[in-house]
């Protein structure tokens, strides 16, 4: 478990936990283990990124060592391109299974895959929120920080009530995310992803940030205006947000 960590309680309901880099992965899987001991089938929503990828390294690690069971999960999805469809390997979806799904033994009928194909998009965003509604909402939702502040791909802008739909890309973040792509040029400009309203409907939210050039967005989140030009401050409208920042990231707080 994590040591050596700081929590401070920066506004109602918003704890910040900062921690070493190296206590990242440690301090993220904590939520995850936690939620887990109170509800072994929990529902958790699980972001894409270079951010969660310690989380994910160390509840494999954890699962290896026989110290967390992944067994019953029930994993959901933030967010995805619009078109990645089937075994397309950019894909969120390809990417969870890739790094941490598959290695955990996760089957894929396990999880609630975000729609992609642009074709019926609408109804089957209103069928993946049918599917969050049947597994009873969710329990845990983890979430990345954008550069932009936004939280899945819910760019500025973005209403706290919006639910999962289409939406289109800003510029930010297909630069951001073509570091993922062989030919940037494939970068789609548009995603699906979870609303605002979606997201806060969760029973709990992690919030994990790393990093020195987020450190500005995460102050902003956190101390500056709540309002939908920095999605991620509207996490302050519910009280049940735990943040997971590294030294770096945390550095603006004061
Ligand atoms: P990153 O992305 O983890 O790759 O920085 C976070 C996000 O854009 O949500």
């Amino acid at each position: 478990m994590t040591t050596g960590v700081l929590t401070r309680q920066l506004a109602p309901g918003i704890e910040v936990q900062i921690v070493s880099p190296a206590d990242f992965g440690s301090a993220a899987a904590d939520l995850v283990q936690n939620q887990l001991a109170v509800k072994a089938n929990a529902v958790i929503g699980f972001p894409t990124g270079n951010t969660p990828l310690p989380l994910y390294h160390e509840l494999l690690r954890r699962q290896q060592q026989g110290q967390i069971d992944l067994s019953q999960l029930q994993p959901v999805m933030l967010d995805d391109y619009l078109g990645a469809v089937g075994d397309e390997p950019i894909s969120f979806y390809n990417w969870l299974r890739r790094e941490f799904f598959d290695p955990a033994g996760i089957a894929a009928s396990r999880i609630w895959r975000m729609p992609t194909d642009p074709d019926g998009i609408d109804e089957a965003c209103r069928r993946y929120e049918q599917g969050l509604v049947e597994r009873g909402g969710v329990d845990l939702q983890l979430l990345g920080l954008g550069l932009n502040g936004h939280i899945g791909f819910n760019e500025p802008g973005s209403p706290a009530d919006s639910r999962t739909r289409v939406v289109k890309l800003t510029e930010t973040t297909t630069v951001a995310n073509a570091a993922y792509w062989s030919d940037p040029s494939k970068v789609p400009h548009s995603g699906v992803t979870m609303g605002v309203g979606t997201i806060l409907e969760a029973r709990s939210i992690g919030l994990l940030v790393n990093g020195a050039a987020k450190a500005e967005i995460l102050r902003a989140a956190l101390l500056g205006p709540m309002t939908t030009a920095v999605p991620a401050s509207l996490l302050r409208k519910v009280q049940k947000v735990h943040v997971v920042a590294d030294e770096a990231a945390a550095s603006q707080l004061g």
